[in-house]
C-alpha cells in the first residue's frame, strides 16, 4: 500500500508551511517514511495573508523538484484555496487553482461561518464538472449539525486533517473528525503537514484510522480516495 498526501505546505517560503528548502526536503522525506509515495504541495491562497502567484510557486516547485532525490514521494502541484472574494472571481471565470490543473480542487472556509450561498455555489461548481474538496471539515462549527455535514458530504469531498484525528486540533475538532469518519462522510485523510512535527502526528491519526476504522478503511482513506480526487473522480 502507498498513500497520497492531498493537502501540505511543503514549498519553501511561500506560506507558513516550509520556512525554506531543507525543510521541505525533511516534511517530504517523513512523509515518504510514513507511506506516502505521492504529496500534493498546497500552498495558501488567502486574500491579505497568502497570496503566492503561479510563478512564486512554479518556482518553489521548482526548486524543490530540482533537490528531490528518487526516494522521496513525488510532488504535484495544487492549492488550498480560502473562500473569499479572490475565490470566488476565479471561480466564476473558470480559473480556481487545482490538482495538477484538473477538476479537482480544494477549498477551506474560516471556522466560525459558513458563507451565504455556498451550497449552492458548489453545487453548480459539481454540475460544471469539478471535483469540490473541503479540507478539515472537522474545523467548521456548523459541520457539527450531522444533517448538514452527510448534505455537504455528498456535494464535496471531506478530506480530514490527520494530526486533528489524532487530537493535536483540539477537542472539539478531534471528535468531529472521528465522527465523520465513523460515520462514512469523509473521502481521503491527509497531514497539512506545516512542519516535520505535523508529520508525526499525521502518523498517530493513520494509527487511529487503522486500530478503529481497519485496514480496508485507511486504503480507501490515504490510497484510493486521493489518488482518485487526484485524478479528478469524486471517490465512492
Ligand atoms: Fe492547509
Amino acid at each position: 500500500m502507498a498513500f497520497c498526501d492531498l493537502h501540505s505546505h511543503v514549498l519553501a517560503g511561500i506560506d507558513d508551511g516550509a520556512p525554506d528548502l531543507t525543510t521541505g526536503l525533511a516534511i517530504l522525506g517523513a512523509l515518504g517514511a510514513l507511506g506516502f509515495s505521492e504529496v500534493c504541495a498546497t500552498p495558501h491562497q488567502k486574500a491579505g495573508q497568502y497570496l503566492p502567484t503561479t510563478e512564486a510557486i512554479d518556482a518553489a516547485w521548482a526548486q524543490l523538484t530540482a533537490a528531490h532525490t528518487r526516494d522521496l514521494p513525488a510532488l504535484h502541484r495544487a492549492a488550498e484555496n480560502m473562500w473569499d472574494d479572490v475565490f470566488f472571481e476565479r471561480s466564476q471565470r473558470d480559473a480556481i487553482p487545482s490538482y495538477r490543473g484538473g477538476p479537482a480542487f480544494l477549498f477551506e472556509l474560516r471556522p466560525t461561518t459558513m458563507p451565504v450561498g455556498m451550497i449552492e455555489h458548489l453545487f453548480r461548481l459539481q454540475t460544471a464538472g469539478k471535483v469540490c474538496v473541503m479540507a478539515h471539515p472537522e474545523r467548521y462549527e456548523a459541520l457539527q449539525d450531522d444533517d448538514l455535514a452527510e448534505r455537504l458530504s455528498r456535494t464535496c469531498a471531506f478530506v480530514v486533517d490527520l494530526p486533528a484525528v489524532a487530537g493535536y486540533h483540539g477537542k472539539r475538532e478531534c471528535k468531529q473528525a472521528r465522527r465523520m469518519l465513523e460515520r462514512g462522510l469523509v473521502r481521503a485523510a491527509a497531514s497539512d503537514a506545516h512542519n516535520v512535527g505535523d508529520v508525526k502526528q499525521a502518523a498517530e491519526g493513520l494509527a487511529w484510522i487503522e486500530k478503529k476504522l481497519g485496514a480496508a478503511a485507511l486504503t480507501r482513506l490515504c490510497d484510493t480516495g486521493p489518488r482518485a480526487i487526484l485524478a479528478g473522480e469524486m471517490p465512492d
